[in-house]
């Protein structure tokens, strides 16, 4: 159900639990326009997921962990068995609304695994809606550490590139990339924000654009094609992007375009960091078997309603790419900062997790 009158907030808070509803900014609005929407069924959050309604990997770890919660809520389950079943069918519908970002499953395993270790259905269905509400509320404190992990990388007066949306906008608040610039912004230091526009569905311009001004930060928009120009010409300082997924040995995935923003870097000898908390770490698939999630043409071949290629073109639409290591200066986590080489520091990061 949408609220007619948008509801303007000082501070942006992407999806949260509510009143046994799940409640979050539907995005494909912004930034024309801040609306709320609000699910009592999973299987409208599962849409909300697909439609990009919300997005950002962390925020979709956090939508589908509602998801399930909803799902436990919706379920007339007598006995613990049936209950699990029905969070089953749940899941799988949730897992596959979108495959790359790894943060949509580790949420939903977090959840089954709660759910699992209760006996009684009243006991699993309190204990995941508290789960997945530690859930949304943890990833807030994740951003936070990490954002005060990676400020120290970070100058007075740099200006900082992101590629794509790592905002509060990808998370349930603050941010994982706009999180490290936002708290290098808290510990005084003035900083500048290049943000790309990020084609096809312009999650630079209508939502890294919009939080950032909605925040009071000095953001500037470029073209996705603008990117060595401003490099080549002394406009950026430092690059920091957010993570779908990174494996074991410091492969990064994100949006595309990601890899030749970090290529462009290398070349005018501009660090190139990556922000994520340990959920979007995957160590256990290999970087060539990811699954590159790959969205209609339409999204290519017309900016909204407009038609911007002829009819009946050939389109190709990855929606992520992957960086390899060695473009990498560092991978910013609530656990510390990564360095080269990957597989090491990596390895640290999870030890005694
Ligand atoms: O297709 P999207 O908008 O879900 O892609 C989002 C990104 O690629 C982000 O950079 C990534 O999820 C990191 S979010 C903190």
């Amino acid at each position: 159900m949408e609220k007619s009158e948008p509801i303007i907030h000082s501070s942006l808070r992407t999806v949260e639990w509510k009143d046994d509803k799940v409640v979050m900014i539907d995005q494909t609005k912004l930034p024309n326009q801040l609306v709320f929407v609000e699910y009592n069924d999973y299987n409208q959050v599962a849409d909300a997921i697909r439609t990009l309604v919300v997005r950002g990997a962390p925020a979709i770890g956090v939508s589908g962990a509602f998801g399930l919660a909803l799902a436990a809520l919706q379920s007339s389950a007598a006995t613990k068995e049936e209950l699990i079943s029905d969070l089953e069918k749940a899941k799988k519908i949730l897992f596959e609304t979108r495959p790359t970002a790894v943060n949509l499953g580790w949420g939903l395993d977090q959840i089954m695994k709660v759910a699992n270790n209760r006996t009684r259905v009243d006991q699993i269905k309190e204990s995941v809606i508290n789960e997945a509400k530690k859930m949304a509320e943890d990833d807030i404190k994740i951003n936070k550490k990490m954002g005060q992990n990676g400020s120290t990388l970070f100058d007075n007066n740099d200006t900082i590139m992101t590629h794509c949306n790592a905002g509060a906008l990808a998370t349930v608040a603050y941010g994982t990339a706009l999180g490290v610039i936002r708290a290098t912004k808290e510990s005084g230091k003035n900083v500048k924000v290049i943000a790309t526009e990020t084609r096809p569905i312009q999650q630079g311009s209508r939502l890294t654009a919009f939080e950032l001004k909605h925040d009071g930060f000095d953001v500037s928009l470029i073209p996705d094609t603008a990117v060595g120009y401003s490099m080549a010409n002394g406009l950026v300082n430092k690059v920091v992007v957010g993570a779908d997924r990174i494996v074991r040995t410091g492969h990064v995935f994100n949006k595309i375009g990601t890899y030749q923003v970090a290529t462009m870097a290398k070349q005018h000898g501009i660090p190139f960091y990556v922000a994520a908390p340990l959920s979007t770490f995957d160590l256990k698939t290999k970087a060539e078997d990811v699954i590159i999630e790959m969205r209609k043409g339409s999204e290519v071949t017309g900016i909204g309603d407009k038609k911007t290629a002829p009819d009946d073109i050939s389109v190709i639409n990855p929606a992520f790419d992957m960086t390899p290591p060695e473009l990498i200066t560092g991978i910013i986590t609530e656990k510390g900062v990564a360095k080269p080489p990957y597989e090491e520091s990596i390895k640290k990061l999870f030890e005694g997790t």
